[in-house]
């Protein structure tokens, strides 16, 4: 194998390449299709380009493009909703208010640096990342919207961003200024709303907010959910006010009323009291599972989202087909058909199913399978066909530890959104079927009394849609248990020996090579860990892997992880020193484009390094088109070949448990299914690019970011399984990520990163996963409770310590010593390792 010359990444010159200007057009289109219009009354969307404009709010010409943290992406610059708008030709009649905000805006951002400097030195240690990320910065509101001032204006219309900011290692608040407006946005809103007759809101913030002030002013008759759209959100935002675009997005999240119906709206993270145990005592009632289980109404049902034109959903057929593996699925057909007169545009066709209410108790309905049209024109069908995995319908009997088919009928139900789902068909199971049989994981260390529904009105519920399906003699197919076979998990035995060219590698390294290729690379790591950008070769990068076995006869690669999920996270610039040697900076050119940095003076030749910066995974999600993700992945990959990236650390897949968590913009949906078919997607379209690979992150149960070192979730196993591990194992037999990341929380009292049961039964011998597991950065040396360890690690089949330090060195050299650590667990680990090493990027002759 030939390992590919390193130079320079990036470009001396400052121009925009080509490659930035075809990505930008993609990340403009899957920003458009990801909006979803929650309202729209008296015509007032679409909005003829030439319109005069008030527009207002925080997030009108300091639109936010994405979260902060890892996440963020230091890219070119990014288009805000005014200038969007004044490119479709709009006219904006409120200059001098958006003048005037983007001047309070720059003082806010300088008193916030500020305070973030004092608290670094006075009371975060030094520790920049700690000082920044419990210092969220709250969007200034701007001035108070005179009303007369605002009628005089010749507007027609008023469009209002509200805009928040949240990144990790902090959690929202359910407090005015976050998830509740304040009464200076209200104050506003409700001048906008006595000076015109229609206001558009968009909403422009990472997680869910509460929209219970859009029941007091009438005048809002437009809401869109733009949530943080990346570098052309406001092109895109055009593209669709415009009418050039027909919002196609739906909602990946229930919005509840009122935030105190979630199911665990009042113990959430900090909301207890507690942020070092989280009990998950809401169960396998996660969003639309809980409200459509408990029939409590919510604002926007999940999968919710308006169009300009109307379709109609007509089910053509229900029907068997045995899979080439032998496994029955179902298909159920639908004719979409585009009802409307003046717009082209795209639908959503999704599928749940009831299941029987047997043994185990089970939410009312759950997704099953989706799929997207292609625009269609009006009066235009298209025919669909979704395919369910009776597997994705089975529930974990924790008595049996299997997978359970129950016996009985199954309801199934097609629409546009969950609130617009009819019961169209029915299939029968003759008896309950294990489908896998498995071993316990991540036992319970205590008693969790977890929500249970009122057993005696889910079966009031299955007995009327039986009846209506009687009624109206809906298709129903027959399944008989003999036609599923039943897997039996077979679960690891340590090997002496490894199989092909990375076993013989591993085979031939002495042990101290073996401990070096376990873990990151530490002489890259200049004190940038935290902020994901240890990595020196390709600066601004989340992290290396070692060069002790580049050479003959090994050419075992140092490959380079950056990060993601809103595109390739690496700094924009560096510069490379007369002799030769790249001068990176320091960690604070790489966050937030530099603005916390000092002005850097110049030592030699500057290179740029711009990627796309794309919708945060939420918004992504919100298009529900597969086949985007594809080729979102493709450009992805198309940069991380530029940039001499091997493995991105994304997408990351935790589910919404709640609207509060700090990093559920990264992430994609309060369902496993839409979240692990995502990942899918996302993963097949970069790895269709040869040697380069996705890394799903954050596994498992990183659902909240207050103390997200030390928290414990504390869940059930059937929980566990069912909605925190489905997403990842969905992804993993579907697409076979080269990666993944472990979480910094624990699992029933057992670090995530040191938990056999979750990387090596569940991952590997249960779901097949043949790549790497790396550790979340810094895990294994700033865990807030208990003992985290490198050597652990490599007991739990966690393959790469991330970023790398020597004290994980010493850990796993010491447990080698003690004897607590067998050399062949840590062979399995670097076998693994090595084996996406030398599928990477980083050869010449790297074939997919
Ligand atoms: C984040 C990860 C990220 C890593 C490297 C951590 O703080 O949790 O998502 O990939 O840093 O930047």
């Amino acid at each position: 194998m030939k390992l590919r010359k390193r130079g320079y990444v990036g470009t001396t010159s400052t121009v925009m390449s080509q490659r930035e200007k075809d990505n930008a057009i993609l990340a403009r289109e899957a920003a458009a299709e990801g909006f979803v219009l929650l309202k729209n009354e008296a015509q007032t969307l679409p909005l003829k380009p030439g319109t005069k404009i008030g527009l207002y709010g925080a997030g009108a010409v300091r639109t936010i493009k994405g979260g902060t943290g890892s996440g963020d992406v230091n890219n070119r610059y990014n288009v805000n909703i005014y200038d969007g708008l004044k490119n479709a030709g709009y006219e904006i009649t409120s200059v001098e208010w958006l003048e005037g905000y983007d001047r309070g805006y720059l003082a806010a951002r300088e008193s916030w640096k500020a305070e973030i400097f004092r608290k670094l030195t006075e009371e975060c240690n030094g520790n920049f990342f700690e000082a920044y990320s419990t210092t969220p910065f709250s969007m200034p509101a701007g001035a108070a919207i005179d009303e007369a001032a605002a009628k005089k204006d010749g507007a027609e219309i008023a469009m209002y961003v509200l805009a928040r900011i949240a990144g990790e290692n902090a959690d929202r608040r359910d407090e005015a200024g976050d998830y509740y407006i304040t009464e200076e946005e209200r104050a506003q809103i409700a001048a906008l709303c006595e000076a015109y007759e229609k206001v558009i809101l968009v909403v422009n913030t990472g997680g869910l907010i509460d929209l219970a002030f859009t029941d007091e002013f009438p005048n809002i008759t437009a809401v869109l959910q733009f949530v943080q759209a990346g570098q052309e959100g406001g092109n895109a935002l055009a593209d669709v006010i415009s009418g050039k675009v027909t919002p196609s997005g739906k909602l990946v999240d229930s919005w509840a009323l009122d935030y105190m119906d979630y199911p665990n709206a009042a113990y959430f993270s900090h909301k207890s009291g507690d942020v070092y145990r989280e009990e998950y005592r809401e169960g396998i009632y996660v969003g639309y599972r809980y409200f459509d289980t408990f029939d409590v109404p919510v604002r926007y049902s999940f999968g919710y989202g308006l169009s300009y034109t109307e379709f109609d959903l007509k089910v053509t057929g229900i029907s068997k087909q045995i899979s080439a593996q032998g496994k029955p699925t179902l298909s159920v057909s639908v004719d979409v058909i585009n009802t409307g007169a003046a717009y082209s545009g795209k639908e959503v066709v999704q599928v749940y199913v009831s299941c029987p209410q047997g043994k185990l108790p089970k939410e009312f309905r759950r997704l099953a399978a989706f799929g997207k049209t292609k625009l269609l024109a009006p009066g235009e069908t298209q025919s669909l066909t979704l395919s369910m995995d009776l597997y994705q319908l089975a529930s974990y009997s924790e008595e049996q530890a299997a997978w359970l088919l129950e016996t009985g009928t199954y309801g199934i139900w097609v629409g546009n959104a969950l609130s617009t789902a009819a019961l169209c068909g029915t299939f029968v199971l003759d008896e309950t079927k294990v489908l896998v049989q498995c071993e316990h994981i991540c036992p319970l260390k205590e008693s969790l009394e977890e929500l249970q529904p009122d057993k005696a009105k889910l079966e009031e519920k299955q007995t009327a849609w039986l009846r209506k399906a009687e009624e109206r003699k809906l298709p129903k197919v027959q399944i008989s248990a003999k036609e599923l076979p039943t897997e039996t998990v077979v679960y690891e035995k340590l090997q002496d020996q490894y199989p092909g060219r990375a076993g013989e590698i591993v085979d031939q390294l002495s042990t101290e090579e073996l401990i070096a290729l376990a873990i990151g690379d530490p002489a890259k790591d200049q004190g940038a860990s935290a902020l994901g950008s240890a990595g020196q070769t390709v600066p601004g990068a989340a992290a290396e892997t070692v060069t002790v076995a580049e050479k003959a006869p090994y050419y075992v690669a140092s490959i380079v992880l950056a990060d993601g999920p809103a595109g390739l996270r690496l700094r924009s610039e560096y510069q490379v020193r007369e002799d030769g040697s790249i001068d990176g900076g320091d960690f604070l050119d790489g966050f937030e484009n530099g603005y916390f940095a000092e002005p850097k003076e110049s030592k030699g030749i500057v290179y740029h390094q711009y990627c796309t910066a794309i919708p945060v995974g939420t918004l992504l999600a919100q298009s529900w088109n597969l086949e985007l993700m594809h080729t979102l992945g493709r450009m992805i990959a198309g940069e991380m070949n530029e940039f001499e990236v091997t493995l991105w650390l994304a997408p990351g897949m935790n589910i919404h448990r709640n609207p509060l968590c700090g990093r559920n913009f990264e992430y994609y949906s309060e369902d496993p299914l839409l979240a692990g078919s995502m990942a899918a997607a996302m993963t097949q379209g970069v790895q269709s690019i040869p040697g380069c690979g996705t890394t799903i992150k954050h596994f498992a149960c990183n659902n909240q970011e207050d103390n997200r070192m030390g928290s414990d979730s504390i869940l059930s196993e059937r929980t566990l399984r069912e909605i925190y591990l489905k997403g990842f194992e969905t992804a993993i037999r579907s697409a076979q990520p080269m990666a993944m990341m472990t979480s910094y929380n624990l699992i029933n009292g057992v670090h995530a990163a040191n938990n056999y049961d979750i990387c090596t039964k569940a991952a590997r011998d249960e779901w097949g996963f043949a790549g790497a597991i790396m550790t979340d950065w810094t895990t294994t040396t700033d865990s807030t409770a208990g003992e985290c360890t490198a050597a652990g690690c490599m007991k739990a089949g966690n393959d790469m310590v991330m970023p790398g330090d020597m004290r994980d060195h010493a850990s796993i050299r010491q447990a080698l010593k003690d004897g607590t650590l067998d050399i062949r667990e840590l062979k399995r680990c670097v076998y693994h390792t090595i084996k996406i090493i030398l599928q990477s990027n980083q050869y010449e002759d790297v074939k997919s």
